[in-house]
């Protein structure tokens, strides 16, 4: 179907759309920030005529995403970040409502790269990436969208890697904007959205007591930070995997047991990996492992755990024991159970981040469609920050919606804090 342009959506069922739109209201109600943006855009129109891709999971608050760039007056088509992170019925929410959509939960390699070409088809002006997949098609396969393009912005820290590369081999066509890199993004999506999902989606995978177990977290950042905070304050002991020594080191002084993967291996009970590295968990890890070990990834892509290596070293074939959790049988009879095939667990078996977390990253999103639609002309071929007075309204956006003022500088303190003359 790739380059047919009258095809306007490829989804599970459409009938499964009133449900996906009572789960959309219900995520609407914890993204007030949003919701003003929307309002906002109904009245000023800043994406009139704006085509955008949005290249995401296609969950509840991405649909949120969608109308509010509708309401600024722009021709959206989606298509998922991930082949098992969709909900379909929210996809069916979004076609129904006239929005080209492309993504099935548990398609195929080919399909999900299929999908990402027919919603290129749209020839889109703004590009919302999430892992950089789109941004890397059109810079290989679709070369003629490029003078179309006003820019992409990039959701995640592992797609804003790939941009910079891309930069730096002085390749990239086009600007592009790190969302992530946003403070108002990854302070609060990577670290409390990824914490709380990601073992919302190992406890629903899995339905196993977290207090008394070890959990294995690999990687200190923004993501790791949180999924460690929130597994202890499930009562589990948490050992920390790094190889960062600033990392590592704030790691032990928050109170966590610091050591390398292979040792941690024989400790663990759940391994989780939040790296966006290849290879964290590999074929020695997991001899080290206890029987019965479960290994989870909430990494952007499904690499971190190697999992060839794992098909390799396993006797048995993979048996699955529930939706999203396979167990692999090793020489000797030790088993090792992978939940959601390593990719995304807080997408693959949970709703991914919660609403009120996501108002922040999307508001983010919708404003730098925005700023690419105004500002294109003057930008560049490089990754951009988010312009800090966009982060800043986000803040205060978000603020006033949870009801919390804060100081203002008075003009003394404003003055002192510009100057350098006074000391003790
Ligand atoms: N699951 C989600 O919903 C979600 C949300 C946001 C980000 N992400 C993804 O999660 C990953 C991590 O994002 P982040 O914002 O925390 O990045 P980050 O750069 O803040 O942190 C990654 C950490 O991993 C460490 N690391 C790298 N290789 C390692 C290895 N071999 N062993 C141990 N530690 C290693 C790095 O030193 C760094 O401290 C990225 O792929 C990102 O795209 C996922």
């Amino acid at each position: 179907m790739a380059g047919r342009t009258d095809v306007t959506y490829d989804i599970r069922d459409i009938g499964l759309a009133e449900a996906g739109r009572r789960r959309i209201a219900w995520a609407a109600r914890e993204m007030p920030v949003l919701r003003l943006i929307r309002e906002s855009f109904e009245r000023d129109r800043p994406l009139d005529g704006v085509r955008i891709v949005a290249c995401v999971h296609v969950t509840t608050e991405t649909a949120n995403l969608a109308y509010t760039l509708r309401a600024g007056g722009a021709e959206a088509a989606i298509c998922a970040s991930n082949p098992l992170s969709t909900q379909d019925d929210v996809a069916a929410a979004l076609a129904a409502d006239g929005f080209r959509v492309f993504a099935i939960k548990g398609e195929d390699n080919d399909t999900y790269y299929r999908h990402i070409h027919q919603a290129l088809d749209l020839k889109p002006n703004i590009v919302i990436d999430d892992g950089a997949d789109v941004v890397t098609a059109i810079h290989r396969d679709r070369r003629e969208l490029i003078p179309g393009l006003y820019g992409s912005t990039e959701e995640t820290t592992t797609g804003v890697i790939r941009l910079r590369a891309m930069e730096q081999d002085g390749v990239l066509a086009f600007p592009a904007i790190a969302v992530n890199d946003a403070e108002t993004k990854h302070f609060f999506d990577n670290r409390y959205g990824t914490g709380q999902s990601t073992l919302d989606g190992i406890i629903r995978a899995t339905n196993i007591l977290l207090a008394g177990k070890t959990v294995v977290v690999a990687g200190y950042g923004w993501c790791g930070k949180g999924i460690a905070m929130r597994a202890r304050g499930m009562g589990a002991t948490v050992i920390v995997t790094e190889i960062n020594p600033v990392r590592a080191l704030e790691a032990v002084m928050d109170g966590f047991r610091v050591m390398p993967m292979v040792e941690a291996a024989r400790l663990g009970d759940i391994f989780v990996t939040a790296t966006g590295n290849i290879n964290v968990i590999d074929r020695e890890d997991f001899e080290a492992m206890k029987d019965g070990a479960i290994v989870a990834n909430a990494g952007h892509f499904n690499a971190e755990i190697n999992l060839t290596m794992l098909d390799d070293i396993a006797v048995e074939g993979r048996e699955e024991l529930r939706p999203f959790v396979e167990e692999y049988r090793l020489q000797g009879g030790k088993r090792i159970v992978v939940l959601g095939e390593g990719r995304l667990i807080n997408l693959v078996a949970a709703e991914g981040h919660p609403a009120s977390v996501m108002d922040m990253s999307f508001a983010n999103q919708a404003l730098c469609c925005a700023y690419l639609a105004r500002e294109h002309s003057k930008l560049e071929k490089r990754v951009y920050a988010v312009p800090a007075d966009i982060d800043a309204e986000v803040a205060r956006l978000k603020l006033t919606a949870m009801g919390v003022t804060i100081d203002r500088l008075t003009p003394e303190q404003e003055k002192y804090l510009r100057s350098w003359q006074s000391g003790t």
